[in-house]
């Protein structure tokens, strides 16, 4: 019987390919993923372990972008990171907002600070922006601790690993602010060798569902780790998980 199923659903699926179904509904691709995704998100909110939250401001009618830093507040605050030597490594530096705000909250000075940025802007269309927009000069800052790597993170990120440039015995913070899918994906991946336990993964534009989240979904799934929730704001827009 199995079998029978089996030939029945491989029959379809070839018919139905054979039948070029994209060319009548190739426009459902896009509408039938957001609204997956945005399911995925719903499902993927309503499992988290809240309990361990810091901040959380879900629900909430009105989106208020200051609230990110009541995110950064938080885990600096309840994971006392204020003195902490740390790395961190943001991806998507554009005007620098949060970069400084890391820098200025953070008084340890071995800590590291690298900023990753095209400078040139997003290297592919996200949402109502096309590619090139956001881009901006990269900050000169007098802080001796900070440095920034100008290019794409998939030309500029495998030469950083490759100089060690992650000091292991120190918790790595890693800011994911680049808002795409594919630049979110290919740095957590490419990162995750070099993630340990207590290491603190920030995101800024996590609930965009065919974006941050989904690329956040993949890595999680084909790594098998479950991150946990400490911070969200804005429903979920800004959030912190920490590495278990
Ligand atoms: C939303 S902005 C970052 C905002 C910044 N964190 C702040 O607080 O002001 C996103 C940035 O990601 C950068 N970006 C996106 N994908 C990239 C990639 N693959 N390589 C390099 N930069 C990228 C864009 O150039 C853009 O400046």
């Amino acid at each position: 019987m199995r079998r029978l199923i089996i030939n029945v659903i491989v029959f379809c699926k070839s018919f139905l390919l054979f039948l070029k179904p994209h060319v009548l509904f190739g426009w459902l691709i896009k509408p039938f993923k957001t609204w997956s995704n945005i399911i995925a998100v719903s499902k993927w909110i309503s499992e988290q372990d809240k309990s361990k939250m810091f901040f959380n401001d879900f629900y909430s009618p009105k989106r208020d972008l200051n609230k990110r830093y009541l995110v950064y507040e938080s885990v600096n605050k309840n994971l006392h990171l204020q003195n902490e030597e740390i790395n961190y490594l943001e991806f998507g530096v554009c005007g620098a907002n949060s970069f400084k705000w890391w820098l200025n909250n953070n008084h340890n000075q071995n800590s590291n600070f690298y900023g990753f940025d095209t400078f040139e802007g997003l290297p592919e269309d996200w949402a109502t922006f096309s590619k090139g927009e956001m881009s901006a000069k990269m900050p000169v800052l007098e802080d001796k601790r900070a440095h920034f790597l100008k290019g794409l993170f998939q030309d500029t990120l495998p030469n950083f690993i490759k100089e060690n440039k992650i000091d292991k015995t120190k918790r790595t913070l890693v800011h994911l602010d680049a808002d795409l899918f594919s630049s979110t994906l290919y740095t957590l991946t490419t990162l995750h060798p070099y993630l340990k336990k207590g290491d603190i993964l920030l995101f800024d534009e996590f609930n965009v569902p065919n974006h941050e989240f989904l690329a956040f979904k993949m890595y999680c799934d084909s790594y098998y780790i479950k991150p946990q929730i400490i911070a969200a704001a804005n429903n979920y827009f800004e959030v912190a998980f920490i590495i278990v």
